[in-house]
């Protein structure tokens, strides 16, 4: 069954208006929210409680951190407890343990739930995008109160309305959306630093990704309002950002007159406060020499860069659809360390893709060994239901595939054990983060190049900037001194 070809007419609303005149119907509907959960406060005798669960990618930390927003302003105390009155899962789909892991956290808030029947259980995210998914539940979880997908996120406070007022499930999913709707209350998890999208969606077809079928077409957000978001950051005290998007690479293309990701990376660069800039991901055939550039030149633009290579076999990349072949993601990466020698490079790598064989792993494993990633990510493939590469026929046995990956992990982590020893007894500056877990009088510093750093430190520090010296190797973080 094709997920394109799905008809969600049953789900969807017709009533799409202008983004700000949305904007101005969903706050009117966050009063109306506010005052069902001040009744529900009255009723439970205390303030009542939301937890909000994040699955997956960057993308959906920052659609949680809106979803966060949207609950607080409504009167919810937000909490990290699923024995909250309302329990959000924000679900990925990319890969089908993701899906399993929240079915069986699911069950476990049934259980809740019975004893609870005040509870309040709602699913949003990528994997409800899914119609089997929704069927699945629609049939056999009946305690489920609300779902909602990835394209109407910004109908939240509107949707919890009705789910409050509700006594059965409400369902509203869309197939696609062409409206960006700016400006909601977002609740930042991190003071100091702050995801930003500048694009959703995703053109490429991967056969083996969901993302283009569950996240849509790509659409890009206006630079002035992307400038003004981070500015408006800026003025709260972020300095750090993270430019986020499936393809951040063919940011406006589509755009009547709009920059590119390279010129935008400059727009962003000169606003005051920002210090650092990050962004992800990079599909390796779009990234220009004008990015490689800017990257060079720039002294805000952080010493890193996720590059998914996905297989070293030029093969299996075809079949991937992935427009670029072995050669030419070695000679893309050789630019890029031509003109930053000290630039850290992190990955994906999909192994047991359809049609893959022993051989072509050994391509992957070579192709890690002269790429010297600074760390990557491995993933076992799996078909996901309407992706081209769910209905090829594989070559490898389930043995295969887990010794390849075994083997591919092995070297993965030799790799970044080598490349990791350049920083030993190098003076960096390092962003506090947090307090360590483990050691009270530790504070936890992240470097440009994503590396963690441990040092001593109290809680003043934290969203500050220190000079820290790199003293023990830990094999992929620091314990460091600060200078
Ligand atoms: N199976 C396994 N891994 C996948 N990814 C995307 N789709 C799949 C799939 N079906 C991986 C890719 C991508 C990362 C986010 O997830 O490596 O870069
Ligand atoms: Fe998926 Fe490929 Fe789009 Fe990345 S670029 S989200 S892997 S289809």
């Amino acid at each position: 069954m094709s997920l394109l070809g799905t008809d969600y007419s049953a789900y969807t609303s017709t009533d799409r208006l202008p983004s700000a005149e949305e904007l101005a119907r969903q706050e009117e509907m966050i009063g109306r929210a506010g005052e069902l959960v001040l009744g529900l406060k009255e009723k439970l005798g205390r303030v009542p409680t939301a937890c909000v669960v994040t699955f997956g990618c960057q993308m959906n930390a920052r659609d949680s951190e809106k979803l966060c927003g949207i609950l607080e302003r409504c009167g919810y105390a937000l909490s990290e407890d699923e024995e909250a009155d309302l329990v959000l899962y924000n679900t990925c789909t990319v890969r089908d343990n993701a899906n399993q892991r929240v079915y069986g956290r699911l069950g476990h808030l049934h259980a809740m739930k019975k004893k609870h029947p005040e509870k309040r259980i709602a699913l949003c995210g990528c994997m409800v995008q899914e119609p089997s998914v929704i069927e699945r539940i629609t049939t056999t979880m009946p305690f489920v109160d609300l779902i909602f997908g990835t394209h109407n996120i910004y109908k939240f406070p509107e949707l919890l309305v009705r789910m409050l007022e509700a006594d059965h499930m409400i369902v509203d999913v869309w197939k696609d959306t062409p409206e960006i709707v700016e400006d909601l209350p977002v609740k930042r998890k991190y003071a100091f630093k702050s995801g930003v999208n500048i694009m959703f969606g995703c053109n490429n077809f991967c056969t083996y990704c969901i993302v283009p079928y569950v996240r849509g077409r790509e659409r890009s957000r206006a630079s002035k309002d992307i400038l003004r978001e981070v500015e408006r950051l800026a003025a709260d005290g972020v300095s750090e950002v993270m430019l986020l998007g499936q393809n951040v690479n063919s940011y406006g293309k589509g755009l009547e007159g709009e920059v590119s990701f390279p010129q935008l990376l400059k727009e962003v660069e000169k606003v005051d406060g920002i210090r650092r800039i990050r962004f992800m991901t990079s599909h390796p055939k779009d990234l220009s020499p004008e990015l490689i550039e800017v990257m060079a030149a720039s002294e805000k633009i952080c010493s890193h860069l996720h590059l998914p290579v996905q297989s070293g076999s030029s093969r299996v990349l075809k079949m991937m659809n992935r427009c670029y072949d072995r050669e030419g993601y070695m000679d893309l990466l050789a630019r890029l360390k031509d003109a930053m020698p000290d630039l850290s490079v992190t990955t994906d790598i999909i192994v047991g893709f359809p049609g893959e064989t022993p051989e072509d792993i050994e391509e992957t494993i070579s192709l890690v060994r002269e790429a010297q990633y600074d760390n990557a990510f491995t993933f076992i493939y799996s078909p996901r239901t309407g992706t081209p590469a769910a209905s090829m026929p594989r070559c490898m046995s389930d043995e295969e595939i887990k010794d390849g990956f075994e083997r591919l992990l092995s070297v993965v982590q030799e790799t970044a054990r080598m490349r990791v020893r350049r920083f030993e007894g190098r003076t960096e500056e390092a962003l506090v983060e947090g307090m360590n877990d483990q050691d009270p009088a530790m504070v936890t510093g992240r470097l440009g190049s994503n590396l963690l750093v441990h040092f001593a430190g109290d809680e003043s520090m934290i969203g500050k900037y220190y000079p820290v010296k790199l003293r023990e190797n830990k094999g992929f973080y620091f314990v460091g001194e600060r200078e």
